[in-house]
């Protein structure tokens, strides 16, 4: 199988795709496939708080920057999470210099960041052969998300059970990944647990998700207590193995692995 780059985007902030995608990266790595987990969000980059560690790597801006090379980026953390599959991660620069040096970026550096972006991919799959890239991005309709998603295979779009959530994410659906001409999957995340919401309820919900979307729901995730006050140190599927995110996760893993 040719290794899948798939970007995890999403209309509004706040969503859950920095934690879906970190989390799904380490089940695939855990599980014996090579992933590489990449911070797109260049405008509020967050996988720094759980991969940072003592490295004096470069990021993902040097590379964009043309500064660096890929090599200089990729964190190699597969023997710090002892993981069966290679697990590697490049991290974006989160000081507020960095921000708002992209926020001002021209129409010029975009383009030649997007061909930055495809040698990236490139080399990912074919030299170094990763089965997955996965790309955590910014929401909304930012430049760099929309290079992330041009690069994509497939796009998910997490989107949470809210009218405007569901109405936006109808409008990127249609603006831009079918422009795009992308292979579109939703996961419904922060869904209310059974007990919060009748049967009835959640049936009208999806119903009209269905309706507006109108794209396949990949899955459900419920909105979990435990997941919401965890710390981002740590990766919540492997410091909570047997929780129901976790396996929520898995899932959602097995699912991906489906999809051709
Ligand atoms: N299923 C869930 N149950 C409870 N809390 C969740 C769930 N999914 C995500 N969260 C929480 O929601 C918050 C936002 O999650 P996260 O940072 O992953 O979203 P995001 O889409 O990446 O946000 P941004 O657009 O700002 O990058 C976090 O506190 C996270 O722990
Ligand atoms: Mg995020």
């Amino acid at each position: 199988m040719r290794g899948k780059v798939i970007a995890f985007h999403s209309f509004k902030g706040g969503t859950g795709k920095t934690i879906i995608v970190t989390n799904l990266a380490a089940i695939y790595a855990s599980k014996g496939k090579n992933v590489c987990l990449l911070d797109m969000d260049l405008r509020a980059p967050s996988l720094g708080i759980t991969f940072k560690g003592d490295t004096d790597k470069n990021t993902i801006n040097d590379l964009l920057n043309g500064h660096c090379k890929i090599k200089d980026v990729i964190i190699d953390v597969q023997q710090k999470y002892a993981t069966k599959g290679r697990f590697l991660v490049g991290l974006a620069d989160h000081s507020p210099k960095a921000i708002q040096e992209i926020i001002t970026k021209d129409r010029k550096w975009e383009m030649k960041a997007l061909q930055r972006i495809i040698t990236l991919k490139n080399t990912l799959i074919n030299e170094m052969e990763m089965d997955y890239v996965l790309l955590d991005t910014s929401p909304g309709v930012q430049y760099s998300s929309i290079n992330a998603i041009s690069n994509a295979d497939i796009v998910f779009t997490i989107s949470i059970f809210d009218e405007s959530d569901i109405d936006g994410t109808g409008g990127i659906i249609q603006n831009i990944y079918e422009s795009l001409e992308k292979k579109v999957y939703i996961i419904m995340n922060k869904v209310p647990l059974d007990f919060i919401i009748s049967e009835d309820e959640r049936r009208g919900l999806l119903k009209t998700v269905k309706a507006t979307l109108n794209k396949p729901i990949l899955t459900l995730i419920h909105c979990y207590c435990e997941v919401q006050q965890s710390k981002r140190r740590s990766i919540f599927a492997y410091t909570n193995p047997q929780h129901h995110f976790t396996k929520s996760l898995y899932e959602l893993s097995e699912r991906i692995t489906e999809i051709n």
